[in-house]
């Protein structure tokens, strides 16, 4: 299932080498890499928002930070036409990518963490699904994910990377059209955390 281990310049067009470490799923490939997903130039890439759409810090805040305020402004449009009371848990929505290298910014709220027995998995896999079939809906093709609710929400690193790799895996081998799903890392920390995942399912 893993091809070689394959070293990839840094995505800010810096000299830094980072590795990346890639499986096939029929016609799609995952990629897992350590950067920055405001950096990605997939046709979409995924904010792991707030109920609320207006912004908020980690990667919420980079993204409208450098996407630029068209992106808010698109989300508050959604609130005010489809999510009047928020974004549930779970559910995705789609905005321009603003000034981002990325078309598309994908929006889901990830479940907080609050011990796993409030039904966090099954929210945090939907939060996936949700935005793997809004990219193909919309015809984007290549998708970057940041690890969802594995900051601010709290949500174990280790168990909500089975988790996600699990529901695209899923997904991918049920649907046709995706050709790349990147998991973005902010350290070489979390990368090795979903490698050793990756190893265990595979
Ligand atoms: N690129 C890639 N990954 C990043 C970046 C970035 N620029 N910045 C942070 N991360 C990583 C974090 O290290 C963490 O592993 O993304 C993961 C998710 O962290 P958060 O951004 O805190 O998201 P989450 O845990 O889902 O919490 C969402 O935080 O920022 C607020 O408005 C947001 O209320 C929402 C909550």
């Amino acid at each position: 299932m893993f091809e070689d281990m394959k070293t990839i310049t840094g995505e800010s067009g810096n000299n830094e080498r980072k590795n990346s470490r890639g499986i096939r799923v029929g016609t799609a490939r995952i990629n897992l890499v350590c950067g920055d997903i405001t950096e990605q130039e997939t046709d979409a890439i995924v904010n792991a928002a707030n109920s609320s759409l207006m912004g908020g810090g980690g990667v919420d805040g980079a993204i409208h930070r450098k996407g630029g305020a068209e992106i808010l402004e698109e989300c508050k449009i959604i609130r005010q036409e489809s999510y009047p009371e928020g974004l549930p848990t779970g559910k995705a929505v789609m905005t321009t990518g603003g000034k981002l290298k990325a078309k598309r910014v994908i929006h889901t709220v990830g479940p907080i963490w609050y011990g796993g027995d409030k039904g966090e998995q099954e929210l945090l896999s939907q939060a996936y699904r949700n935005c793997l079939a809004l990219a193909l809906e919309n015809g984007a093709k290549t998708i970057s994910f940041p690890s969802i609710s594995t900051g601010a929400y709290g949500y174990p690193i280790e168990k909500a990377s089975l988790v996600a790799l699990r529901a695209v895996i899923g997904f991918l081998e049920k649907n046709e059209g995706i050709k790349e799903v990147r998991f973005v890392l902010h350290s070489i920390h979390d990368l090795k955390i979903y490698e050793n995942t990756f190893t265990e399912i595979s």
